[in-house]
C-alpha cells in the first residue's frame, strides 16, 4: 500500500510500500556499476589489499554513519534535498548545501550513463557472438574499438538515459520497487557462479592474495582519498540520492538497522566482484592499470571458459544494465524531485529536461576513449577527470556538508529523536553522535585535503 505522508509538504508524497520495498530499492540505488565496474578498477589501480582494507575501514567509519545521517535528514525533511535543509534550518543559507548535490549528481551521471551505455552495447555484442572465443588480448582490442568509436557509446548512452527517465516518470514505487525484487538476487546468483568458476583457474591464488593481503608500502594519501571516494560512490552518498529516498520512508522504519542491511549488501557485492575480477587479472596476465575496460575484458574471458559462454555473457550484462538502471534512477530522482517540488514542473518535463541535459554535457565523456582521447585535463583524459572530480571531490564534499549539518546545525539530538519516533531503539546512538560530530567530518576533511595536495 502507498501511504500518504502528513509531514507538512504541500503535495502529498508517496511512501515506500513496505520495509522490504524500501530496502530493495535503496540496495538498488547502492548496488550498481560502482560495485561491479568501479570497485575492481580502483582496487587494481591502487595496489590491491591495502586499498581494500582502507576501503572497509572507511565503510564503517564514514559510510554507515553518513548513510544513517542522510536517511534521517531525508525522512525528517520529507522532501527534496534543497527543501530538507531549508526546512530543518529555516532562514539560514544552508539550503545552498542542498543545491550543491542536486547539481553535482549531473557529473556522476555523465560518467555513469557512459559506462552503462557500454554495458548495453556489450549485451548485443555478446548476443551476436562477438565476444565468443576471444582471449583476453582480443577482448581488450574489442573494448577499445567499441568505446573508441563514436556511434556505439553515444547510442548506448542515449538509450540508457531514455529508459532511466521513463522509469522515473512512471513513479517511485512502481518504477523502482518492482525491479529490485527480481534483479538483485539474479545478479548475486550469477556472480556466485562466476566466483566458483574463477576459483578453478590455474594461478588464481596469487590474485586472491594480492586482493586480500595489505601491502602498505605503496600506500599514499591519494589512495586513501580514492577509498573514501569509492565508499561515497558505492553507497550513493553525498549526492542527495539516499536523502531523497529517505524522504519516502515511513515513520516506523528503523533507520540504523536498515542502513546496516543496505551497507552489508553493497559491500558484499563489491567484495564478491573483486574476488572474481582481481584474480582473473593474474590468470589472464593483464596489467592492473587496465583502467575502465577491466571488467569488459576479464568477465567475458571467464564467460568464454564456461559452456554456453555467450548466454552467460548476455544475461550478465543484461542484469548489470538493470542494476545500473536502478542506481541511475535514484540519481535522476534527485533532480526530478527538486524540479517538480520547487519549480512546479511536471514529472514528465523534469525527467525529459534532466536526461537531455545530462546527455548533452556527457557527449565529451562518451567520446573520451576515442575522438577526444588526446584531450587532457590536469593530466587525465576527460572521462578520468570527471570521475575524479565527481567521485573524489564533489561526493566527499556533499557528504561533509550533510554530516556537519546533522552534527552541528540541526543537531544529533533531534536526529536521534527522529530515528526513535516510532519506538525504534538505537543502541549505538552515543557512538554515532560522536562519529557524526567529530570523527567523520575530521576524517573526511583531512583525507580530502591531504589526498588533493599529495
Ligand atoms: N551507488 C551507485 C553504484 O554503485 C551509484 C550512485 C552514486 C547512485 C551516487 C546514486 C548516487 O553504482
Amino acid at each position: 500500500m502507498i501511504g500518504i505522508s502528513k509531514k507538512g509538504s504541500k503535495k502529498e508524497r508517496e511512501e515506500w510500500g513496505s520495509r522490504k520495498g524500501f530496502i530493495l530499492a535503496t540496495v538498488g540505488s547502492a548496488v550498481g556499476l560502482g560495485n561491479v565496474w568501479r570497485f575492481p578498477t580502483v582496487v587494481a589501480e591502487n595496489g590491491g589489499g591495502a586499498f581494500v582494507l582502507v576501503y572497509l575501514a572507511m565503510v564503517f567509519l564514514v559510510g554507515i554513519p553518513i548513510m544513517i545521517a542522510e536517511l534521517t535528514l531525508g525522512r525528517s525533511g520529507g522532501s527534496n534535498v534543497v527543501r530538507v535543509f531549508r526546512k530543518l534550518a529555516p532562514g539560514s543559507g544552508w539550503w545552498l548545501a542542498g543545491l550543491f548535490p542536486a547539481a553535482a549528481s549531473f557529473f556522476i551521471l555523465a560518467i555513469y550513463s557512459v559506462v552503462a551505455g557500454w554495458v548495453l552495447v556489450y549485451i548485443f555484442s555478446s548476443l551476436a557472438g562477438l565476444t565468443s572465443g576471444l582471449d583476453a588480448g582480443e577482448l581488450s582490442a574489442l573494448f577499445s574499438s567499441i568505446t573508441g568509436s563514436a556511434a556505439y557509446p553515444l547510442l548506448g548512452q542515449a538509450v540508457f538515459l531514455f529508459i532511466t527517465a521513463a522509469i522515473v516518470v512512471v513513479g517511485v514505487r512502481k518504477g523502482i520497487e518492482r525491479w529490485g525484487k527480481i534483479l538483485m538476487p539474479g545478479i548475486i546468483l550469477l556472480l556466485l557462479v562466476f566466483f566458483v568458476r574463477t576459483m578453478f583457474f590455474e594461478g588464481v591464488w596469487s590474485g586472491i592474495v594480492w586482493f586480500l593481503k595489505p601491502d602498505f608500502s605503496a600506500f599514499t594519501y591519494s589512495t586513501a582519498l580514492e577509498a573514501v571516494g569509492q565508499v561515497f560512490f558505492s553507497f550513493s552518498l553525498g549526492m542527495g540520492a539516499i536523502m531523497t529516498y529517505g524522504s519516502y520512508l515511513p515513520r516506523e522504519s528503523n533507520i540504523p538497522g536498515n542502513s546496516l542491511s543496505i551497507s552489508i549488501a553493497d559491500v558484499g557485492v563489491a567484495l564478491l566482484t573483486g574476488l572474481i575480477v582481481i584474480p582473473s587479472l593474474f590468470v589472464f596476465g593483464l596489467s592492473p592499470e587496465t583502467g575502465p575496460g577491466l571488467i569488459f575484458i576479464t568477465l567475458p574471458a571467464i564467460f568464454n571458459s564456461i559452456p554456453f559462454g555467450m548466454l552467460w555473457s548476455t544475461v550478465f550484462f543484461l542484469l548489470l544494465a538493470f542494476a545500473a538502471l536502478t542506481s541511475a534512477v535514484s540519481l535522476i530522482q534527485v533532480q526530478v524531485a527538486y524540479l517538480t517540488e520547487e519549480l512546479g514542473w511536471s514529472k514528465f518535463f523534469a525527467a525529459l529536461i534532466t536526461a537531455l541535459g545530462i546527455y548533452l554535457i556527457s557527449i565529451p565523456t562518451a567520446l573520451s576513449q576515442g575522438a577526444l582521447a588526446g584531450i587532457a585535463l590536469a593530466g587525465l583524459n576527460i572521462f578520468d577527470f570527471i570521475d575524479f572530480f565527481a567521485s573524489n571531490l564533489l561526493l566527499p564534499l556533499g557528504g561533509l556538508l550533510a554530516v556537519i549539518f546533522t552534527g552541528w546545525v540541526w543537531g544529533v539530538r533531534k536526529a536521534v529523536t527522529e530515528m526513535k519516533t516510532a519506538g525504534n531503539d538505537f543502541k549505538l546512538q552515543g557512538v554515532w553522535s560522536v562519529l557524526v560530530r567529530f570523527l567523520v567530518p575530521l576524517a573526511v576533511a583531512y583525507i580530502l585535503i591531504s589526498g588533493l595536495v599529495s
